[in-house]
């Protein structure tokens, strides 16, 4: 994650993640399911500020990226809330446990990255708070000990520690295996006006009885066969989040009349992406989209 520190602030971009395939194996007795997924890291970013602060506790405050800045509120966000519950300050506070510091901090976050989307915005934010404070405040914390808060915090933050661009995920999707594939993949993604909780979706699924690995679809996109590697996208939580959330399904009808390579719903949803064969395509049905009132449109 790149970061930028000028004096005492430092900001610092978070990306978003796709899921180009996604398997649940098994329900363990720690209530998480067993996984095997591919993740990419995608060009759609989150910006966050942090401002050294000598108060009682950290501050976050929300600004919705390209709206205007309404001082007297904390989040514009009614889903996204800027309290304790935020995994923002959740992240903070669970390095403080773990460090036993306490310095405070004040955080502005510049999101873009839709919320419920499937998109782990709220992981990326959470991997990024720990990179930046563990510089701000010096704390010498190494990669493992990292990964040990990161795993406490949520299934996908050390996705963004691993800074890798893509990696197959396992264990609940904690444990991170870095895979290269092409940089230049092309996405069309629409978030619609609904989001899902990740818990909710998770309820609703069957686990697979055999065991898909991601291995076939990671070995096509290496060697550049883009059609094959469309016909290996799978996500398992898409037929429970459809059940749930009937614009996912309307979403699917819609990018199967669209010239997408393959298409399908991200994590848990909501999001929906299109594979599209170059950059211009999906700028181009991102347009279309655009004007139909489905949802945020992004191209990334
Ligand atoms: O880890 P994260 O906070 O993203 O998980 C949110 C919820 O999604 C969990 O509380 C759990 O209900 C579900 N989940 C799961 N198995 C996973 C990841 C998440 O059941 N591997």
């Amino acid at each position: 994650m790149r970061c930028w520190q000028h004096g005492p602030i430092l900001r610092i971009r978070t990306p978003a993640k796709l899921n180009l395939f996604l398997d649940i194996h098994a329900r363990r007795p720690d209530g998480f399911h067993e996984l095997e997924t591919l993740m990419v890291r995608v060009g759609l970013f989150d910006t966050l500020r942090f401002e050294e602060e000598d108060s009682e506790a950290s501050h976050l405050r929300i600004v919705d990226s390209g709206e205007r800045i309404d001082p007297l509120r904390s989040s514009p966000m009614p889903e996204l809330p800027a309290d304790g519950n935020n995994l923002i300050l959740r992240a903070v506070q669970a390095l403080q446990d773990f460090t036993g510091e306490n310095r405070t901090t004040r955080i502005t976050l510049e999101k873009k990255i839709p919320v419920a989307s499937g998109m782990a915005g709220g992981s990326s934010n959470a991997a990024a708070t720990l990179v930046a404070l563990n510089h701000l405040w010096q704390l010498g914390l190494s990669r493992d000990d990292l990964f040990e808060i990161g795993a406490g915090l949520g299934s996908d933050v050390n996705f963004f520690l691993s800074g890798a661009n893509a990696a197959v995920c396992r264990g609940r999707g904690e444990i991170i295996e870095p895979v290269a594939v092409p940089a230049d993949l092309s996405f069309v993604i629409v978030r619609p006006h609904t989001g899902l909780s990740t818990a909710e979706v998770f309820r609703h699924c069957r686990p697979s009885e055999t065991i898909r690995p991601a291995r076939p679809l990671v070995e096509a996109l290496q060697a550049g066969r883009i059609g094959r590697a469309g016909t290996l996208l799978f996500n398992a939580l898409q037929r429970p989040a459809e059940t749930i959330n009937p614009e996912i399904r309307a979403l699917r009808k819609r990018f199967a009349s669209l010239p997408v390579t393959a298409h399908q719903m991200t994590g848990s949803g909501t999001a929906y992406f299109g594979l599209c064969s170059n950059r211009k395509l999906a700028r181009r049905i991102a347009a279309r989209l655009n004007s139909e009132n489905l949802g945020r449109v992004f191209v990334a």
